[in-house]
């Protein structure tokens, strides 16, 4: 048997399955993110590791001396610092803190976009690595000092796992200190940070086996069996993997707290017009993705705030809702990366009248999240990628409506698969692949990936969208200035 762990922003998830892909048991543990200040947002490591732990003891119980492998998904891009003791330094700063506006700033236009898209594929949002390293350099120098290790959010759990200091191909291409093409760290940016490279992991594939568990892993969970432990894959790759978006051409968009478009591609394929993210992926290729801060997150957001409604009634009520209703909603409640890149960007209802009901705001939110990620699909149309079909994931993805929204705003047949554990099925693929049950990634999808639902463009619909998506792209430019 095989485990695959999720480790989200919101809680971990993790995955027992057998060597046919059936999912055994699933177990998951929350943690709080701190978000106390404006466009900070922030984790404590140790929360990952304890819940991850107890949760992993609990899925495996009874289970101990047939496991054979264990994976990982991860949040991406999260600064993890240790000190030489191996104690955490400061908070982990997440995926979608904006802290970093000034060595963004810097990044792209003092070192310059051309040197990093030549030494990287990418450029500086944000979100990344790198930015949040300078960050600390600058405002932190009694933490920067300290730092003896650097590591992403799921490699802290591979180095607590394991006692190995790795990371892998498809979430080092998160960072922007690795150059994504030629698969190694990107010397000038490494100096660019003035530390040296024994603070930097050593980088892998992501179906390449680390280690087996320590001793005292090993006595925790009362295992005495070898364990391959998997190296795994950042978030999104992981997600596209458990989805089977392996091959070149291979479409998927993930509804989760934050919304992606992910391209599997053959070849590296650096972005050098819209700059979207260009990425190795978790197979051995490379792959596109556009991300967006808060998709169903942005769900969460309204859920909070209307209480005493719940998701059922609430999707139900959006059903009903008349998607001509002229009401407007810009999703940038988190700031925004693609395509827009600006971390001040807000979120806006726009059109509200008296007769308006809770779902209509509902629907217009759905419609919002899914306007703003077709602003980034017709980017990827643009550089001369056909779209037929488009495989979805995620929390959001769950609703009907909400994939039929996808599929009318997009004009594409738009198809959910049998499991719902996305990534987490991601990491469990990858522990198979790494202990040898199928040749590769691509083989061990073809036989695992089924299809659950398919939603076709209904033609009405189509004409109507494309009319509201119109009036959509007018609102960002028109209150940006505001913001
Ligand atoms: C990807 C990204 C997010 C996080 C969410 O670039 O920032 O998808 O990985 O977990």
């Amino acid at each position: 048997m095989f485990v695959g762990i999720d480790l989200g922003t919101s809680s971990v998830k993790l995955i027992l399955v057998d060597h046919l892909g059936n999912i055994l048991n699933t177990v998951s543990r929350s943690f709080d993110v701190n978000m106390e200040k404006a466009s900070w947002s922030e984790q404590d490591p140790h929360q990952w590791y304890h819940q991850t732990f107890s949760a992993l003891k609990e899925i495996i119980q009874g289970n101990e001396p047939v496991i054979k492998g264990i994976s990982f998904s991860g949040q991406m891009h999260g600064l993890t610092l240790l000190d030489e003791n191996d104690d955490i330094i400061r908070p982990a700063i997440l995926w979608n803190d904006q802290r970093t506006v000034e060595e963004v700033d810097f990044l792209n236009n003092e070192f310059g976009i051309d040197q990093l898209m030549k030494s990287t594929g990418n450029i500086a949002v944000t979100g990344l690595t790198l930015p949040k390293l300078l960050w600390v350099k600058k405002h932190e120098p009694e933490h920067f000092k300290r730092i003896a290790k650097i590591m992403l959010p799921k490699d802290y759990l591979v180095y607590k796992l394991t006692g190995k200091f790795v990371s892998e191909v498809s979430d080092a291409s998160g960072t922007l200190w690795y150059d994504v093409n030629h698969r190694q760290y990107a010397k000038d940016i490494i100096s660019l940070t003035g530390l040296d490279l024994s603070c930097f992991p050593t980088i892998v594939e992501s179906s390449d086996v680390v280690g087996d568990l320590t001793e005292s892993v090993k006595g925790y969970l009362k295992i005495t069996q070898h364990v391959n432990v998997i190296a795994g894959a950042g978030d999104q790759a992981a997600g596209a993997i458990g989805l089977g978006v392996v091959n070149d051409g291979d479409v998927s968009i993930s509804l989760g707290t934050s919304g992606v478009i992910f391209v599997s591609s053959n070849k590296f394929f650096p972005d050098y017009k819209s700059h979207l993210q260009s990425y190795a992926h978790a197979n051995g290729k490379y792959h596109l993705m556009a991300v967006m801060l808060s998709a169903a997150g942005s769900v969460s957001w309204f859920r909070k705030i209307i209480k005493d409604i719940s998701f059922k009634e609430m999707y139900n009520g959006i059903e009903n809702a008349d998607p001509k209703e002229h009401l407007f909603f810009l999703p940038y409640l988190m700031g925004e990366r693609a395509p827009i890149n600006d971390p001040n960007a807000k979120g806006v209802f726009l059109g509200l009248s008296a007769k308006h009901t809770i779902f209509d705001m509902g629907r217009a939110l759905i419609e919002g999240v899914t306007f703003a990620l077709n602003d980034s699909m017709c980017l990827i149309k643009d550089l001369g990628i056909n779209i037929k079909e488009i495989k979805i994931t995620g929390g959001g993805a769950q609703n009907d409506i909400w994939c039929q929204i996808v599929s009318d705003i997009m004009d594409a047949r738009v198809v959910r698969t049998t499991s719902n554990e996305g990534p987490a099925y991601g990491a469990a693929i990858l522990a198979m692949v790494g202990s040898g049950v199928y040749q590769n990634v691509e083989e061990a999808c073809q036989q695992m990936i089924k299809i659950e639902k398919v939603f076709e463009p209904q033609l009405d619909q189509v004409a109507l969208y494309q009319e509201k998506y119109k009036q959509f792209v007018k609102i960002y430019p028109t209150v940006k200035s505001l913001f």
